[in-house]
């Protein structure tokens, strides 16, 4: 059996540097290590909907957004199918069989579910009080994501799904359904394996204000889409080491939020371009941490190398923009492909639940030979 990545993003707005280092860039070398058979990039609207009801809008206009990023950082139509989670309808119909294999308490589990529902303000009590002071209450959708997310990964027999750490209990729960479904209805669904970042400075990258995260609603974000120009405002009001004051003193590259980018991107080649007095990171850290090196200096570092990544990016952007039409198709035509995959596991499924009935000939038969000898 042949090794199938599926992953995929919600499309809630732009993809960032924190995507970039996190998946964007580990995807591409997987798509072009010629390693696995195929490979499904799912732009997960139907999920986005899951916590977006209100605002339809924003997720149909980020789509776009989503599928350029994609090909801008390399994923190739050719060797990687993209799609729209919402036109594989398929993967409705197996999420809500899968939903009889779930309970509802193994739901309440799932950590991931759990922060998100203290991060969007969701109540868990929303039938008493005062109704204008009530919560928002967790809608269904929302909650049974991770039963349409292992509807995902299992409709395209996925072995290795590349994700963040957040998404393990996904994974997890994917792996008890899959489990379930075998050892009820017989060996029919492949049992699938995150795939973590392999570097720890891209497990997560912090936000420009040092926060643990780059987060659109906080606003510390550098977007793959920004010009040089914002990169480069960004990077000088970044968050540094607050105690590191005047050039002379001693500062921390823990938590320096430039070091961590430098951490993430810097290559040794970016030195002798950009700075031949230092031969590595190592000692660019060593003389910041003795004191005598300025902020500015090495965020002006930092700027070029970001731009350095940035600009063929900025460049394969700027082309795929000019022909959104084409961009469309080829979803379309990725929609097409993921469909077929996901309507042959559908009926795989069908039978092994024997909800086949039409294709069933021993069913009519011997329910034709009962009847007839009533
Ligand atoms: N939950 C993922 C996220 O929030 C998106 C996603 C949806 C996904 N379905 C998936 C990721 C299947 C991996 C596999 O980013």
């Amino acid at each position: 059996m042949g090794k199938i990545i599926l992953t995929g993003d919600r499309p809630t707005g732009k993809l960032h540097l924190g995507h970039f280092v996190g998946s964007l860039r580990r995807r591409v070398e997987l798509q072009n290590s010629g390693e696995f058979d195929k490979i499904f990039i799912m732009i997960a609207d139907a999920q986005a909907l899951t916590d977006n009801a209100d605002n339809p809008e924003k997720i149909r206009q980020n789509i776009i957004e989503v599928a350029l990023d994609y090909l801008s950082c390399g994923l190739d139509p050719e060797k990687s199918t993209l799609f729209i989670q919402s036109q594989v309808p398929e993967l409705c119909e197996l999420a809500f069989y899968y939903m009889n294999l779930v309970t509802v308490s193994r739901l309440e589990r799932n950590p991931t579910v759990k922060s998100e529902i203290l991060m969007r303000g969701f109540s868990t009590d929303d039938s008493e009080g005062d109704p204008t002071q009530r919560g928002k209450g967790i809608p269904v959708g929302f909650y049974t994501y991770p039963i349409s997310q292992a509807s995902d990964i299992t409709a395209f027999k996925a072995t290795t799904v590349p994700a963040g750490e957040d998404q393990e209990p996904m994974i997890e729960q994917t792996r008890e359904i899959v489990h379930k479904f075998n050892s009820i209805y017989g060996e029919t669904l492949v049992t699938p394996e995150i795939m973590l970042p392999d570097n720890a400075s891209c497990m997560r990258l912090p936000g420009t204000d040092g926060k643990a995260k780059m987060s659109k609603s906080l606003g510390n974000c550098i977007y793959l889409s920004d010009t040089a120009d914002e990169v480069r405002k960004k990077v000088m009001t970044m968050y540094t080491d607050p105690n590191h004051l005047r050039v002379e003193d001693p500062g921390k590259v823990e938590g320096n939020a430039v070091f961590t980018y430098l951490d993430a991107f810097s290559r040794p080649e970016h030195f002798e371009r950009y700075m031949p007095d230092y031969a590595s990171l190592d000692e660019l850290k060593a003389h910041y941490r003795r004191g005598g090196l300025g902020d500015v200096k090495v965020k002006k570092l930092l700027i070029a190398v970001l731009n350095e990544i940035l600009d063929p990016i900025r460049e394969r952007r700027r082309c795929f923009e000019q022909n959104i039409g084409d961009v469309y198709a080829m979803l379309e035509r990725g929609s097409e492909t993921a469909r077929a995959a996901a309507a042959e596991t559908l009926n795989e499924v069908r039978r092994a639940m024997r909800i086949n009935y039409f294709e069933d000939k021993d069913l009519i038969r011997s329910q034709t030979e009962m009847y007839k000898a009533k």
